[in-house]
């Protein structure tokens, strides 16, 4: 790095199962299209695939499992200071199934990002293919978004926006809206890495303007 670059910022990345976003975000970091250092992942699952991948790439990994500990606030005290001590400014959950908790937030205001796979506000919670589907929608997609307390329901920065094909099924969604996520959430990381966007009291911010709406791209990808 030259002397006059800032250091790329640290991030933690946090996952509960497969891994497959982290992944992307470690291959886009190794391909230098993305600016920052992955400094830890966390998992609140003993063996997730998503720790070997992070093993792989060379990133510190911690088990910090629920079960652990006496209470919900002692394991999430853990995660904040696991966070702290890798000295990480931003933190990006990926794949990660449980609700972080306050002290993460306070720890780490407007720093913490979460990707969902559904057009929120439509969708929050689980099983999102499934109940659009049911739905009988004519799109679906994933949104990137900044965390705070009310389960996704932090301002969303960006979105994809697919159509559902008359043959998609669950697994086909699945699969698009993966795909979609593993280009978008990088960008997005790198946005609010190099200060692009920001999230204050009226909302995100994106080079310096309020954003009444997410940023929306298609499936293609951005152009
Ligand atoms: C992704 O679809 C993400 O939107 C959701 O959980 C899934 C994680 O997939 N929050 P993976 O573990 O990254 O493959």
């Amino acid at each position: 790095m030259k002397a006059d670059q800032p250091a790329a910022a640290r991030i933690a990345i946090l996952a509960s199962g497969n891994g497959s976003n982290l992944q992307a975000i470690l291959e886009r970091v190794a391909s230098g299209e993305l600016p920052v250092t992955p400094a830890l992942v966390i998992t609140d699952v003993p063996g997730a695939r998503a720790l070997q991948r992070a093993a792989t790439a060379g990133v510190a990994t911690r088990v910090i499992a629920p079960g652990d500990f006496p209470d919900r606030a002692a394991w999430n005290q853990a995660i904040a200071a696991a966070l702290k001590s890798a000295n990480v400014s931003l933190v990006v959950l990926a794949g990660f199934m449980r609700i972080i908790g306050a002290q993460v937030l306070e720890d780490f205001p407007g720093k913490v990002l979460n990707i969902h796979p559904s057009l929120l506000p439509r969708y929050p919670g689980l099983n999102t293919y499934q109940r659009v589907l049911a739905a009988g929608d004519n799109k679906h997609g994933t949104s990137v978004h900044f965390v705070t307390e009310e389960l996704d329901a932090g301002p969303v920065i960006a979105q994809v926006v697919l159509p559902i094909r008359e043959h998609d099924d669950e697994q086909s969604l699945r699969q698009r809206v993966l795909a979609a996520e593993h280009w978008l959430y990088s960008l997005v990381i790198g946005w609010l890495a190099t200060g692009r966007v920001e999230m204050r009291s009226s909302g995100a911010w994106l080079d310096g303007k309020v954003m009444d709406d997410p940023v929306r791209f298609s499936e293609s990808g951005p152009p």
